[in-house]
């Protein structure tokens, strides 16, 4: 009769202990969007850019995990295929040049983005995310590393993103780092949400399934864990197209500039800029 409460004292600890064992070990769905470039020599798991994304549908909370190069001033993904009307993440080193700040932003009409108060984001640690939040200089690890949590932000000032039945599988997305290399403008640290952005030089686009990072409430929804098999830490596309980013520069040198130093940026405003990239790389390559 005495060992009855002990036994079942021993079956309540077993359970509670496989499901801690299931919740640190399954990863939220989602999608993973990936960027190595041809050298591969610089970045996290030697990707240049990654970003991973799982949204819950119950409360429009959006999760993600990004990285790329430490060198690079600050880091950005958006839903949209161009920079107005986005919904963007961008994330830079914190004042202390360690910690990663996560600004929500929006571009409207030709204004470069601003800090969007309306929604607000947190950034989360947990249990099978390598480097959460932190900006390190170390060998292959150097990268920067968001891990973070917005909530009710599939609705912003001037757009939307389809979580429902009709979400899209192949969801218009821009991605861009900030310079990188040498001088002030690869120097940003703080921990001002309006920290002003120095203009990438390149940028690139992306599609990625929604319906592959849905989440039907907070049960199963988180920041996405590494998808790269078991003991890696490295996250692999998955429901997500590739990308060829582009350059502001003069196409050879900065294809060239992009492949040796990985400093591939966007451009602010980008309606503006946008249209003077591609218009100067169809002149080229017409020429060629
Ligand atoms: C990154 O690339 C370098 C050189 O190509 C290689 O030595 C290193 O092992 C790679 N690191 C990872 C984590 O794959
Ligand atoms: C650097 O700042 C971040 C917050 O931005 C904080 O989480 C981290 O602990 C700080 N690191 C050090 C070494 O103080
Ligand atoms: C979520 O945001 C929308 C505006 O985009 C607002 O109308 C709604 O009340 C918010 N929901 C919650 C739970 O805060
Ligand atoms: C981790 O997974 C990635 C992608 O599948 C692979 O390229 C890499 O070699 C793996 N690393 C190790 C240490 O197994
Ligand atoms: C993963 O690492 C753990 C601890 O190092 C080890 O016990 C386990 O066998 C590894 N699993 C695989 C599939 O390599």
């Amino acid at each position: 009769m005495l060992s009855l409460p002990f036994n079942a004292l021993l079956l309540a600890l077993s359970f509670f202990g496989l499901s801690t064992a299931a919740t640190t070990t399954s990863s939220p769905p989602a999608s993973v969007f990936t960027y190595t470039n041809d050298n591969g020599n610089i970045g996290g798991g030697n990707q240049s850019f990654v970003f991973a994304l799982n949204i819950d549908q119950s409360t429009s909370d959006v999760y993600i995990h990004m990285s790329a190069p430490a060198g690079n001033s600050w880091m950005g993904v958006g839903f949209g295929s161009v920079m107005q009307n986005s919904f963007m993440f961008i994330a830079y080193p914190s004042s202390n040049g360690t910690g990663v700040t996560l600004s929500p932003r929006v571009a409207t009409g030709h204004s470069e983005p601003s800090y969007y108060k309306d929604i607000h984001c947190n950034l989360v640690w947990e249990g099978g995310l390598p480097n959460s939040n932190e900006v390190t200089k170390e060998g292959s690890a150097s990268a920067m590393y968001l891990d973070a949590v917005c909530h009710n932000a599939t609705k912003w000032s001037n757009g939307e993103l389809n979580t429902g039945a009709s979400a899209s599988k192949t969801q218009p997305m821009i991605f861009a780092v900030g310079p990188g290399g040498h001088g002030p403008s690869s120097n940003l640290q703080s921990d001002d949400l309006s920290a002003g952005l120095v203009r990438h030089t390149a940028y690139g686009t992306f599609t990625m399934d929604i319906t592959q990072a849905l989440s039907k409430d907070s049960t199963t929804a988180g920041v996405p864990l590494p998808n790269g098999g078991p003991n890696n830490s490295t996250y692999t596309l998955s429901g997500a197209s590739t990308s060829t980013p582009k350059s502001d520069h003069d196409p050879a040198p900065a294809i060239h500039g992009l492949i040796m130093c990985l400093s591939f940026v966007i451009i602010f405003p980008l309606g503006a800029l946008l249209l003077r990239t591609l218009n100067r790389e169809s002149l080229k390559s017409h020429g060629w």
